[in-house]
């Protein structure tokens, strides 16, 4: 229950974390999962990545057929870059289409492994365990499509910038950037407070919210609506 004028340091994870289901954030809390952010171990929602286990990160496995289905009418035909690409659902179903090659890059080794698992079969994809910012994008050429599925926000504005420039070298001329997804709801007061209230104590941040001057990146932009929400496509700039 969170307090009226004052939120505790747990009140405030537990506004941050009410995305997970509750009998499964309780599982979660008694097995220590606020720990390393109560001790001031973990300063951000990315790092969680850093220490997840199989078992926590298995908590976040999805079906991703039914976006895959709805965004593929936008996608280009061929390659396909997924960042930050977790568990691997998402280019599974993409390749299951026929994208080709398939390329994903993720920080965390546990989600990763479960990616080279669902992949095994597939002999055109590529997986880098490497955090985006130090990514060498040069690395990698005529990148058709790039997706950014429950990514965008993980990462600060500089970082955003860097990627969104730096991801041009590897990029087709009429290359798509898919980043979703976008609420344009306001964040809840009490989301506020917990945010300001975990940086205070702790200086811990769960997310640098929804980075999307894409103008200043030379990029063209627009939106598609999934569900309540929205996906938004960038183009680059002729
Ligand atoms: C919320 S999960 C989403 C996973 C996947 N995109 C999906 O939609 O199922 C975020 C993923 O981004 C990865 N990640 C976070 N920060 C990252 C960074 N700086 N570089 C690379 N991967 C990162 C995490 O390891 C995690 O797998």
């Amino acid at each position: 229950m969170v307090g009226f004028f004052i939120m505790t340091n747990e009140e405030a994870l537990d506004v941050v974390f009410n995305f997970i289901h509750p009998s499964i954030l309780e599982q979660l809390k008694a097995e220590g999962a606020y720990t390393d952010i109560l001790s001031g171990k973990i300063k951000t929602g990315a790092e969680v990545y850093d220490y997840i286990d199989e078992q926590h990160a298995s908590l976040q496995d999805a079906d991703y057929t039914s976006l895959v289905n709805t965004l593929k009418a936008d996608f280009n035909a061929g390659s396909l870059l997924q960042i930050g690409c977790g568990r691997g659902d998402f280019l599974l179903r993409c390749a299951n289409i026929g994208h080709s090659p398939i390329y994903g890059i993720d920080r965390s080794s546990v989600m990763l492994d479960e990616a080279k698992y669902k992949l095994r079969n597939n002999q055109n994809a590529n997986l880098y365990l490497e955090k985006i910012e130090n990514f060498d994008f040069s690395k990698l050429n005529e990148i058709n499509n790039v997706i950014l599925n429950n990514f965008w926000g993980m990462v600060d504005e500089k970082s955003s910038i860097d990627l969104l420039n730096n991801i041009k070298k590897c990029l087709t001329p009429d290359a798509k950037i898919f980043i979703g997804t976008y609420s344009d709801n306001a964040i809840s007061p009490q989301r506020q407070k917990a945010d300001i209230t975990l940086k205070n104590n702790l200086n811990f941040l769960f997310s640098f919210g929804f980075f999307k001057d894409f103008d200043q990146c030379r990029y063209d932009s627009k939106t598609i609506d999934i569900g309540n929400e929205k996906y938004f496509i960038l183009t680059l700039k002729p």
